[in-house]
């Protein structure tokens, strides 16, 4: 039986110049596409070429035109604070066209790039409209991130004004976010000329005279500015994102697919409408903050929620139950750590009998493999839906999921259930054929891949090319493992390069091996990912001391978890660090990384062929028994 998701996903590979003509019939266009597809640069295909529109009216003045004005935009919720806000269209309308004239006054135009360093409060959506406004390419770095990982991104992306807020604030402490913005600006060689800083009544920040601007002095002065119209190829913003070095690939997104495609996902993978509450409960930081908490519910008419808090300990594990009650939330998103800390403090559902969670419909988790566990006890506690969907950075949207507004198939725990519509994702072995169905490869997508999705990274075309899209030609690599089972379900079971994923947050190993490597009494370093029951995964640095050594090994681990956090920022969780006399390494001397993690996580695991000296591996053992892991094997096992 042919049901409505197969012919969707079906006419989107056949026919895609059809299948998202048809969908930005939803936008408001200045000038539609002369092509929806051009493929005459293959394998760079870009979407809706000839086309112009602009994100910001499709997002807030094209509701207010239609009637919604009076409707809420944006609910802020801090239960760090105790802050409550309702934003409607209108008042959106009007902060983000005033907001944009501030820009313009310090002299950002079309094109120029904003770096926007914001916590989770209303103006972090106004800072990101307010660009998309004037054509102008936003860059948005997550709050967690040190200065280092700020003046990488301001030397890459050159912006010409930075937005920031004075301090966010974590559960029981205020971050003080100008003394970073501060310190990135004098690492960077990029010079910047102006930032735009929000106040916030926490902790007030000081200004510098002739370079800092006051966001409500500005904005009290400034003229409302008006829509300007890009090309729908014109980059709406370039987001960093890990990869396997230090230096992050910067994600561009363009106007005109981004806008298609999310609008079409909330109506056929979300199954809302406009007037709805979504709420996604991540950070504006992350690719799921911008989709799903900015761009996708504006582009809709829905109701988005900014919501400044943990799952628990904001104060308790009721938070998110709380929010749903008082705002009648038909959707939440976020990631499956959120649920495993819930379920950890509320085992038995008592916090979530205390609220009235009527309004909910379904619950979308995505940002690092569900384990099948809090998916059952989510679904068991909530009796909603529970998608768990597969997406990345690069992607922007789902490649995978279960498309509650055009089919809902039944849940395989352990799968986020089928490709959407636009995505032909297959299994590859390392000869670059199909592997049978259930047979684990690399997942990788065929192109060209649907609107939306990264067309290149900023500056680095031959990156792009050389990261996606060289090892598996006609096809993009996702850098996903899994398989496929003979129904069409798809498993992404781990990742084939460096890359982990720390509470639902990318990061690189890389990055931090090239962290502990400046340390002076570091010769050689590894860093894995090792399982963690609440955050999924936590790095564990390895690091072997240079001869004549002789400080405290104590004083040193302290000094390289300070180094991590220094330089990359909190958000690494890099709290561990074991000195090992040598690691183990094949014999062309590549870092055993895969065996040390298995040896951590008391996987088995075969000894590699190319070990260079197999004596070694008992030794890393010890040193992770020492640290509490690795406990359960036993001396046959190696
Ligand atoms: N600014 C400054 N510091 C930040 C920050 C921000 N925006 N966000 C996190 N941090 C800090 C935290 O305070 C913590 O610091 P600490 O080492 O001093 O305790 C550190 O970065 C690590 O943060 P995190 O890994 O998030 O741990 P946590 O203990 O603060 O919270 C969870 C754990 C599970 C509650 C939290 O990660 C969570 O809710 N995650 C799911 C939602 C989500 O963000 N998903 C993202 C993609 S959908
Ligand atoms: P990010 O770019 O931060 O969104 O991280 C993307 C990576 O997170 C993917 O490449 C996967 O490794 C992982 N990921 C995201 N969603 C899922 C999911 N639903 N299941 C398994 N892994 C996921």
């Amino acid at each position: 039986m042919t049901n409505a998701y197969e012919i969707a996903h079906k006419t989107s590979l056949q026919d895609p110049e059809t299948f998202w003509g048809e969908a930005a019939k939803d936008i408001a266009w200045v000038k539609p596409a002369d092509k929806v597809l051009d493929d005459s640069a293959a394998p760079l295909y870009r979407w809706f070429v000839g086309g112009e529109l602009n994100t910001c009216y499709n997002a807030v003045d094209r509701h207010v035109e239609a009637g919604r004005g009076e409707q809420t935009a944006i609910i802020y919720d801090s239960p760090i604070t105790g802050a409550k806000r309702k934003i409607s269209y209108a008042e959106l309308q009007d902060q983000v066209a005033r907001f944009a004239g501030v820009l313009a006054g310090q002299g950002v135009t079309k094109g120029d790039r904003v770096i926007v360093y914001m916590p989770m409060i209303p103006e972090a959506l106004v800072a990101m409209l307010a660009c998309a406004r004037l054509g102008a390419i936003h860059s948005v770095v997550f709050g967690g991130f040190a200065p280092h990982e700020l003046a990488t991104r301001i030397d890459d992306a050159k912006p010409t004004a930075l937005v920031c807020a004075s301090c966010g604030l974590e559960p029981g402490r205020v971050v003080r976010y100008k003394p970073n913005i501060d310190a990135a600006i004098d690492y960077a060689s990029h010079k910047v000329g102006s930032v735009v800083v929000f106040q916030r009544e926490q902790e007030k920040a000081d200004l510098i005279p002739g370079r800092d601007v006051d966001w409500a002095e500005a904005v009290a002065k400034a003229e409302p500015h008006p829509c300007v119209t890009v090309a729908a190829t014109d980059p709406l913003y370039i987001l960093y994102t890990s990869g396997t070095t230090g230096q992050p690939k910067g994600v561009v997104r363009d106007n005109g697919g981004h806008a298609v495609a999310l609008r079409w996902t909330m109506t056929n993978l979300y199954n809302v409408q406009p007037g709805d509450v979504y709420w996604a409960a991540s950070d504006v930081g992350w690719v799921v903050g911008h989709s799903y908490i900015c761009y996708a519910p504006l582009l809709t008419g829905c109701t988005t929620v900014v919501f400044e808090g943990k799952p628990v300990g904001t104060p308790d594990a009721g938070t998110f139950w709380r929010v749903i009650e008082e705002y009648k939330v038909k959707l939440l998103f976020t990631a499956p750590t959120a649920f495993r800390a819930i379920r950890r403090e509320d085992p038995n559902g008592e916090f979530l009998k205390k609220y009235d969670r009527s309004s909910l419909q379904s619950l979308f988790l995505a940002g690092e493999r569900s384990d099948p566990e809090t998916l059952k006890w989510a679904e068991e506690h909530l009796q909603v839906p529970v998608v768990d969907h597969w997406w990345q950075t690069e992607t922007g949207w789902a490649i995978c999921g279960n498309p509650l507004g055009l089919t809902q198939f039944p849940v395989k725990h352990g799968s986020p259930t089928k490709a959407m519509p636009g995505w032909d994702v297959q299994v590859v072995d390392e000869g670059r054929h199909q592997v049978e169905p259930g047979q684990i490869g690399s997942l990788v997508c065929k192109l060209p891949l649907p609107p939306g999705t990264l067309p290149t990274l900023w500056n680095a075309e031959a990156r792009y090319i050389s990261s996606y899209l060289e090892e598996f030609p006609g096809y993009y690599k996702t850098g996903d493992a899994g398989f496929i089972d003979d129904e069409g379900y798809i498993y992404v079971m781990t990742r084939t390069d460096d890359v982990i994923n720390v509470a639902g947050h990318r990061l690189s190993t890389g990055a931090m091996e090239e962290v502990l490597a400046k340390h002076p009494d570091v010769a050689e370093c590894a860093v894995i990912g090792v399982a963690d029951d609440l955050k999924g995964q936590t790095p564990l640095g390895f690091v072997c001391l240079k001869m004549g050594v002789t400080r405290s090994e104590d004083d040193i681990r302290k000094e390289l978890v300070k180094l991590v956090r220094d330089e990359i920022g909190p958000v690494a969780a890099f709290k561990q660090a074991v000195i090992v006399k040598r690691l183990p390494k094949t014999r062309s001397g590549k870092i055993l990384r895969g065996t040390m993690q298995k040896i951590a996580d008391n996987q088995d695991f075969k000894m590699p062929a190319t070990i260079d000296d197999p004596d070694i591996l008992p030794e890393i053992e010890e040193a992770l028994e020492g640290i509490g892991l690795a406990k359960k094997r036993t001396d046959a096992a190696l």
